[in-house]
């Protein structure tokens, strides 16, 4: 029930965010019913992104006429989805006898190169029936000799009214030469089959992938590594808040180590300073606002996914990320407004600007440089004018107004000063110090744990979105998550301690910088995996490829950095409340 509901409810939202929510049909069929196969794209095997509409090559398309070309939603035409009409006419429950010929293509020199090429390459194509994908391979190279398969065997399994499952089988190569003519055939099977409806897509999941005993192991690790840490974090407070709990406890450790410490130097010295605003505080409560509506939209997707199984639609997923991104806006606005606001910044249109359009325009940059390349490669990625106009739309009155509303509450309700400890006038100079306790330094060590904590994880993130593999354990996504989360909190607070016991007080950008640094390993980890896991190639594919993960990379860093300062900015603020200013 409570299932249910949240499915309607997720249905409502991908409703609005993709403007025409066309559904086909409900996936009930009646007997000698017209069943569509549409042609999506074609592409090479090892460039999952590098696709191309099913019909330039030259291809040839079925007599029956039809609706030519599907109603895309806004996702969809993101994702580089093309559907075509494949012209094929196929009757539920009717069957085709073999060999039925549905049209014919004579060769010359150009249409004969292009599927040499194609075939030269591994080039293969997808087609969806009821919305099930279906992959064929063009041709095959033997002896130097190319051939292409001309014949598409369907195996359609159905369970009373409905498609549950469709075999496709290639049969029937020709020869290719230059004058060659041939036609294309088919035939259609239908197999009653005893699965039903709701796991037909059961069978494109990959369990021995994904439930691989690496994967249990390596959450068990990191689990380790949170309690590793929460024990160092603890100890740290115990240290810190030490005198009080002493007092009470009599514990002589904690005693010594305190006298050790002394109130002479460390951490107590720069309580004039620590509060001070970061250095460039508009880009820096921009960052954190947005970083704080990221992190949101990241545990709500993964939420929402394991609620709905949204790999069973196509570019679900992206419309429910835009949707909950356009949502949470007022989040962005709050928590950068009012930290800006606390910072004592003044120009905060300025810095509501920046935190609102920031995500949008890093997206839209990369985007856009891809698709320039896309369009040069006339690939389907390349982004329609129209879909283009619809982002800008959402952004301008959507996102914009949203951010504003925060932004202006976030100022009113949270935009008080209210430090423990007053500012001193005069900055203090910020003591030499041994070289691993440099900012610099720290920043790059921060981020080896929370990357340790997740990059078994990101190998089968890549290789789902890379690889023809269907993501779906979101469950374990949640927990990494969460796992990263914890972690990256309690190694920024161990960075920040480090820093200010150095009686370094630029504890902002450190913490934010050192948790965001993770991300820094994680794009040499895509470097690694592009070359060692990977057989993309060529120009398009290998610009798509490191475009978008350093997109990935950087959100995960914003996401990451406004996770760790959160966590350090608690902590200072619980530890310096406890000092006694005489
Ligand atoms: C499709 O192939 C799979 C695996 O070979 C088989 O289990 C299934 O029964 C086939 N479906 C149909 C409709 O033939």
């Amino acid at each position: 029930m409570e299932y249910w509901r949240l499915n309607v409810i997720c249905q409502l939202l991908l409703f609005f965010t993709a403007g025409v929510y066309s559904d086909e049909h409900d996936h009930i069929y009646k007997d000698n019913e017209e069943v569509v196969l549409w042609m999506n794209t074609v592409g090479p095997y090892h460039n999952r992104q590098e696709t191309y509409a099913y019909f330039t090559l030259p291809f040839c398309a079925g007599s029956k006429e039809s609706i030519s070309h599907y109603h895309e939603t806004l996702s969809e035409a993101l994702q580089g989805v093309e559907l075509e009409f494949s012209g094929i006419d196929i009757e539920f429950k009717n069957p085709v006898q073999k060999p039925t010929e549905y049209c014919a293509v004579s060769l010359n020199s150009d249409k004969y190169k292009a599927f040499v090429y194609a075939i030269k390459n591994h080039y293969w194509y997808e087609m969806y029936i009821d919305d099930l994908p279906i992959w064929g391979v063009v041709g095959e190279v033997k002896d130097n000799n190319y051939y292409i398969w001309t014949h598409k065997k369907f195996e359609i399994g159905y369970n009373e009214n409905q498609i549950i499952d469709v075999n496709l089988t290639s049969e029937e190569k020709v020869l290719l030469t230059p004058d060659a003519k041939f036609g294309f055939t088919y035939e259609v099977i239908w197999k009653p089959v005893a699965t039903k409806f709701r796991d037909r897509f059961d069978k494109y999941l990959d369990h021995n992938f994904f439930q691989h005993r690496i994967h249990w192991f390596s959450i068990f690790n990191s689990f380790m590594m949170v309690i590793f840490l929460v024990g160092l974090v603890s100890m740290i407070l115990m240290r810190t808040l030490g005198k009080d709990y002493a007092r009470y406890s009599k514990d002589e450790d904690i005693d010594d180590m305190e006298r050790d410490l002394g109130d002479e130097y460390g951490w107590k010295q720069v309580h004039g300073d620590v509060f001070r605003p970061a250095s460039n505080a508009l880009l820096f409560s921009a960052l954190i606002g947005a970083g704080h509506q990221l992190t949101l939209v990241v545990f709500w997707v993964i939420i929402f996914a394991i609620m709905g199984e949204l790999y069973t639609e196509r570019g679900s997923l992206l419309s429910t990320s835009i949707f909950v991104y356009a949502v949470t806006s007022p989040v962005n606005g709050f928590c950068g407004g009012s930290l800006y606001s606390r910072m004592g910044g003044k120009i905060w249109i300025k810095q509501m600007l920046v935190s609102a359009f920031m995500l949008p325009a890093l997206v839209c940059g990369t985007a856009f440089f891809i698709n320039f390349i896309a369009i040069y490669y006339h690939a389907s990625r390349a982004i329609p004018f129209g879909t283009m106009v619809a982002v800008t739309c959402i952004c301008l009155f959507v996102i914009l107004p949203l951010t504003l509303v925060g932004t202006v509450l976030g100022r009113n309700l949270g935009g008080q000063p209210d430090y423990p400890c007053r500012i001193n006038a005069v900055p203090r100079p910020i003591p030499e110090k041994k070289w691993f306790m440099e900012p610099g330094v720290i920043i790059l060590l921060g981020g080896i744990l929370p990357f340790a904590s997740i990059f078994i994880e990101m190998y089968f993130i890549f290789t789902s979105f890379w690889a023809y593999k269907i993501y779906y354990v979101y469950g374990f996504m949640l927990l990494v998550f969460i796992i990263l989360m914890i972690v990256t909190v309690c190694v920024t607070i161990v960075c920040t301690y480090i820093l200010l016991n150095a009686e370094d007080y630029r504890w902002q950008w450190t913490s934010f910088l050192a948790a965001g640094f993770t991300a820094g390993y994680v794009y040499l980890y895509a470097i690694y995996y592009f070359f060692f896991k990977t057989k993309m190639y060529g120009l398009f594919q290998t610009a798509f490829y490191f475009g978008y993960m350093a997109l990935f990379s950087g959100a995960l860093g914003i996401m990451c950095g406004t996770v760790g300062y959160t966590g350090a900015s608690i902590f200072v603020r619980k530890i310096y409340a406890t000092v006694k200013i005489d």
